[in-house]
């Protein structure tokens, strides 16, 4: 009966911690990267696990795409030269491996996926976060200019592509990016190994891709199969053209420490290192003949990569898909991103077979993906969504890790799934100290509750950065991602500090952030519920009530920012009027769909299905087919990554990015046309979702 299943859902993942142990630990012995032998084995593994586990079917799905790996024989690395050309310093091209793991191969040496190859020389030139705000203040306010320099760059609040394309449009001729101890050490922590912060000769890896949404760089739009056709690698989408490298704090302080140049305007602009933080161009004084060189040979290569495809079939409506997904490609030992992710995977999959071994089935089918290539620009996931353009209505993501600290739970989804996931953490034990007797969903609350209402726990928009991207931004199905993480107020690191780097071990995990697994177990809890309801309920469990007020609060927010230009609302003739009556109407629709609901005859097969279909519909209603301008595979009019930041979300970015900037751009009539069209786009969605809620005449 359901309620043993749920009994025995809600008590058995995980319970049998040392299968999970052993999991986690086979999962980081060894780097496993996108492309290489060990990844392949891993994903049959995997294959093979799921398979007596008892699902129906197990199976690999490649996909040929492009990669980018160092070269094997000409390391990467960053000198300072002086008057003659010599190479008077370098700095490291490889991370100390930490104790045990000193033996093993097939470690990459830091590097940025994707960076141009090139050897250029220039004065450096120091950009903070290189985000648009600290490119706008050193062109518009500090007169400096960035064209024919190598700019350096820290590492934290924004996606690193997102630093590289600031780069290139301010004429740089390549980036150094590098981790400040100020956004990757924690006041009173020790380095790895004896404490989690960042030791001074670790290098975050990662992409530099700036791909907006079009999986394999070669092939966008379309699955990257034997016969697909492949644009060259200069005419492909989102490569930067310049070459990109990443450092350490050591090395960085040796680079930074004579910085000439105006000093850092203001303390925003000042990291922990024991150096001025000078903008530049150039060094000081005696060293002032001196440059920079960037030595990079990283080269692109197209190879195979594997999704694991995992299915329980649905006894009575197979044809509606329940996705849980996480990635399994590491950049190296992967102990947080993406082996908790996939540990937790292995665990719901490991539960939901049993219960089918059991007799029972799911009313929907549930699909479980252990994705390639997600480092590599969420490749596996991409080409997959590409290829099967499944009839989904939801989809899970654990992404990259069940963390990235271990204070509270943190949840990015669509409004449609706020209530289920209130109504599940509150079925859940909180896993944290002192909350003993509590539910998830009280720490939660406790710890983070929500900006604009402090009665609920904090939910994010869904940006980018994982695998639910094609899903969610492109063809408009619903979906969510559920982590721990840190304290927002009071964790000013970026991130968690040694993510990317080869420090990222299972030992790190054991001993620092989840020793007794309780942590990982709640989000296996959490994860499980959520497929299970999602495949198992009658009704399907959104609520498009909650779509209506994030879309009110969406709208008078995005009315505020505009209201900041008053007076060119009127001269230009802006109104917001049709966006907030689309609104209304919707919230309206919402309340009305709701009102049927309740009523519906749970006995008629049929109509239980029209009012399913309306659920799961509603958020492809919000897909405008033409994309947003210039981002064609971003095509959700309400959500998008931020151009400015793709891990962050954006609300009704369409406007928002018309009105960027606006009072600096020459052709004020033009700017404000394009805002204005941008509303009625966003306008004529929103009513169009609003009707597909009316009833079926
Ligand atoms: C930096 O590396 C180059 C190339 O290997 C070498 O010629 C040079 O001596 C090195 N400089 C230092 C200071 O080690
Ligand atoms: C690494 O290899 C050396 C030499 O074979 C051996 O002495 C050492 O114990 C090995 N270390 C580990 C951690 O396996
Ligand atoms: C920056 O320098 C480049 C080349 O020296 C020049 O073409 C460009 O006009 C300069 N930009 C500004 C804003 O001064
Ligand atoms: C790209 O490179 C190919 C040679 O590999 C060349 O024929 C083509 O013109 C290049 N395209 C562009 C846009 O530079
Ligand atoms: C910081 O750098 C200055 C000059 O480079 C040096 O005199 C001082 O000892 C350094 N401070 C620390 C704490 O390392
Ligand atoms: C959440 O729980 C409430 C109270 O039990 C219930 O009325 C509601 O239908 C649930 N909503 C969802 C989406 O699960
Ligand atoms: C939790 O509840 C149990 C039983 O009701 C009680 O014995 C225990 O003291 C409680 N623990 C805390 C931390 O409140
Ligand atoms: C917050 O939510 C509660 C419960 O739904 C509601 O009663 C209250 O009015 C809301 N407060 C604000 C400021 O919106
Ligand atoms: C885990 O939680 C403990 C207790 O709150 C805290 O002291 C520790 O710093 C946390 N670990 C990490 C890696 O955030
Ligand atoms: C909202 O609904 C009203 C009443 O049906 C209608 O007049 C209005 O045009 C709708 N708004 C939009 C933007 O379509």
């Amino acid at each position: 009966s359901v309620s043993l299943l749920w009994t025995w859902l809600v008590g058995m993942v995980g319970l049998d911690c040392c299968l999970h142990l052993i999991i986690l630990d086979s999962f980081t012995k060894l780097p496993h990267l996108a492309g290489s032998e060990q990844n392949f084995l891993l994903a049959k593994q995997i294959q093979g696990q799921w398979k007596e586990f008892g699902l129906d079917s197990a199976e690999l799905v490649h996909y040929d795409v492009l990669l980018s790996y160092p070269s094997e024989t000409q390391p990467n690395y960053i000198s300072v030269i002086d008057d003659q050309g010599n190479e008077i310093f370098n700095t490291s091209s490889f991370e100390p491996p930490p104790q045990g793991y000193e033996n093993v191969t097939d470690i990459l040496p830091p590097y940025n996926a994707f960076s141009a190859q090139g050897t250029p020389e220039a004065d450096l030139v120091y950009v903070n976060y290189g985000r648009t705000e600290d490119f706008f203040k050193l062109e518009r306010e500090m007169g400096i200019n960035c064209t024919g320099k190598i700019v350096i760059a820290r590492y934290g609040k924004i996606f690193r592509g997102n630093k590289v394309k600031n780069a290139i449009l301010a004429g740089a001729i390549g980036i150094i990016l590098y981790s400040d101890p100020a956004d990757y050490c924690a006041p009173g922590v020790d380095p790895y190994p004896d404490g989690w912060n960042l030791p001074g000769r670790g290098v975050q890896r990662g992409n530099v891709l700036n791909l907006n949404g079009a999986g394999d760089p070669l092939t966008p739009g379309y699955p990257a199969k034997e016969y697909t056709f492949r644009y060259k690698v200069n005419e492909s989408v989102g490569i930067p053209k310049i070459p990109v490298h990443p450092i350490g704090y050591h090395d960085a302080e040796v680079l930074l420490h004579a910085m000439g140049g105006p000093a850092a305007p203001d303390s925003t602009w000042k990291g922990a290192l024991n150096v001025s933080y000078n903008v530049g161009p150039g060094f000081v004084d005696s060293f002032s003949t001196r440059k920079v060189r960037m030595h990079v040979h990283t080269n692109n290569k197209v190879a195979r990569i594997y999704n694991v495809i995992g299915i329980i079939r649905g006894a009575v409506e197979p044809d509606r898909y329940i996705i849980l997904g996480g990635h399994r490609d590491s950049w190296v030992f992967g102990g947080i991103d993406p082996s908790t992710g996939a540990a937790v995977l292995q665990e719901v999959v490991r539960s939901f077979g049993k219960v089918k071994m059991e007799g029972w089935r799911p009313k929907r089918t549930i699909i479980f993906a252990s994705w390639d290539a997600e480092e590599f620009g969420l490749l596996g996931s991409t080409e997959w969504a590409e290829e099967d353009n499944v009839n989904c209505m939801w989809r899970e993501d654990n992404v990259c890790a069940s963390f990235s600290g271990n204070y509270t739970l943190r949840v990015d989804c669509t409004p449609l799934l706020y209530k289920l996931i209130y109504n599940l953490t509150k079925e859940i034990s909180s896993p944290d100290e002192g909350y003993e007797n509590k539910s998830l969903y009280e720490s939660w609350l406790e710890k983070d509750p929500a900006p604009e209402n402090n009665s609920y726990p904090r939910i994010n928009k869904l940006g980018s950065g994982s695998d639910f991207e094609a899903y969610f931004q492109r063809l408009g199905i619903a979906s969510g991602r559920v982590r721990y993480t840190k304290n927002r107020k009071t964790d000013k690191f970026s991130n968690y500090p040694v993510y990317h780097t080869v420090y990222e071990t299972f030992e790190l995990v054991e001993k620092f952030y989840d020793p007794t697994f309780t942590k990982q177990l709640a989000i296996a809890k959490l994860r499980g519920k959520l497929v299970y309801e999602l495949a198992d309920s009658q009704v399907i469990p959104f609520d498009c009530r909650d779509y209506g007020e994030a879309l009110k609060g969406y709208s008078d927010r995005i009315y505020k920012l505009a209201k900041k230009h008053e007076g060119q609302l009127e001269t230009y003739g802006v109104s917001f009027d049709p966006l907030f009556s689309a609104v209304g109407n919707f919230s309206e629709a919402a309340a009305e769909f709701h009102r049927r609901l309740e009523q519906v005859d749970r006995k008629d097969p049929i109509a239980v299905r029209i009012m399913n279909d309306q659920l799961m519909f509603i958020e492809r209603a919000f897909i405008d087919p033409l994309g947003l301008p210039g981002r064609k595979f971003y095509r959700h009019i309400i959500f998008a990554p931020s151009s400015h930041n793709k891990y962050a979300g954006e609300s009704f970015p369409g406007i928002y990015d018309a009105m960027f900037d606006i009072e600096s751009k020459t052709d004020h009539q033009g700017a404000w046309e394009e805002v204005k069209r941008q509303i009625s786009i966003a306008a004529f969605t929103v009513q169009a979702a609003a009707e597909t809620l009316k009833e079926v005449a």
